[in-house]
């Protein structure tokens, strides 16, 4: 039963706390959450403006219409269950990248898989080894686990130093993560440094390729991590239908990985996590890839566009290979985010280093390039 809240004039003092309430016994919470910083996602726009969110590196284009038919249809049967073992979804991905269906494991968004692979791997004593700055989860899930985190800073050119990863590697290392390309700078490894990366790593560790923004790359050297996996039982390949696919709200990823961490990862997953909308969402966009991959060519374009704009207006930008660009600004970061705000664009700001900001709908990266170009004049 609800309780009625009691109304009380402005002059009656409301009742204090006893010392007890203000100092209640807690349940004991483990250590290894202390000091975690929050996931902080990228902020909306502000209702009843013209603004555009550039701030998530999500799909600017609505679901398909068979796409959004098929998840439709699988709400209806929403008071049961879903497939808790993604059968269907397993099998087709398996047929997509021709890949047997027991390397294959599902999950709530690969943000998701990533949590399944710390837990299977990683816990108080080892280590996890990722580049700095890369994708703000792998810090937080890493402290999670209990497992200590070994940030690698980007080389000067905003790139992966895999020699001092390979070189980061010790006795306790027990995972890393390789962002390719990398959020939030969006540069890109290729093929043979990744190789000679992963000839330096001992097997017994495992390496992640987090391959979010893969349908982007266009680069013809790039590495592709279902290439690099099937002959390197330590290499897990992730990948996600939240971002070319545009199912970020539908929260669906998977891992590629040879069988025993593919089946650790089915061991550690949330049971019945990927709802049956999801999965069949899933399904139906792999059947409408060639329509989809149109429209992932559209936001290339316009990334192109966005990149060649920036440039010509002095900018240094590394070359973008996912759907987003980034600026290194320093200290001018919270006031370039501010001028793109009042331009009514929503970016990504990370305090004291520099913007990310997602390739979206023509008309927002015009808006995006205008504030830029104004950004530059006035400084
Ligand atoms: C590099 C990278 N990996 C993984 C994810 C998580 O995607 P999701 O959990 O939606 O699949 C993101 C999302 O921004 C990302 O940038």
């Amino acid at each position: 039963m609800s309780e009625q809240a009691t109304p009380h004039s402005a002059t009656e003092a409301p009742e204090q706390p006893s010392s007890q309430d203000r100092n209640p016994v807690m349940p004991r919470l483990r250590r290894a959450l202390d000091g975690i910083p929050g996931y902080r996602p990228g902020r909306p726009a502000a209702p009843g403006t013209v603004t555009y969110k550039l701030s998530s590196n999500e799909n600017p284009y609505p679901p398909l219409p068979g796409v959004l038919g098929e998840a439709v249809r699988a709400a209806e049967s929403f008071n049961r269950y879903p497939d808790m073992f993604c059968t269907g979804l397993t099998a087709a991905l398996a047929g997509r990248f021709g890949v047997p269906q027991s390397h294959i494991a599902t999950g709530v968004g690969s943000v998701g898989v990533a949590q399944q692979l710390l837990q299977a791997t990683a816990g108080p004593g080892d280590e996890v080894i990722y580049a700095w700055r890369s994708f703000e989860a792998y810090p937080i899930l890493t402290q999670i686990s209990g497992a200590a985190s070994v940030r690698v800073p980007l080389t000067a050119g905003e790139e992966h130093d895999l020699a001092a990863m390979a070189a980061a590697v010790t006795g306790r290392t027990r995972l890393i993560f390789v962002c390719n390309p990398n959020n939030p700078t969006g540069n890109l490894l290729r093929r043979a440094e990744l190789e000679r990366f992963l000839d330096r790593v001992p097997p017994e560790v495992l390496v992640v390729l987090d391959e979010a923004y893969r349908e982007f790359v266009r680069d013809p050297q790039a590495a592709d991590g279902l290439e690099l996996y099937r002959d390197r039982p330590n290499v897990c390949v992730l990948r996600t239908f939240s971002k070319a696919y545009g199912l970020a709200g539908l929260r669906v990823g998977f891992a590629v990985a040879h069988e025993p961490v593919a089946e650790a990862l089915r061991k550690t997953a949330l049971p019945f996590g990927v709802t049956q909308p999801a999965q069949e969402a899933a399904i139906a966009s792999l059947g409408a890839e060639a329509e989809l991959l149109r429209r992932v060519d559209a936001l290339v374009a316009e990334r192109d566009r966005v990149l060649a704009g920036l440039r010509g207006q002095g900018w240094t930008v590394p070359e973008p290979q996912g759907n987003f660009v980034w600026l290194r600004l320093h200290e001018a970061t919270m006031d370039f985010a501010a001028a793109c705000d009042e331009a009514g664009v929503v970016v990504r700001p990370f305090p004291g280093e520099g913007c990310r900001v997602t390739v979206g709908e023509p008309e927002a990266n015009d808006l995006f390039l205008a504030a830029a170009a104004a950004f530059r004049k006035a400084g």
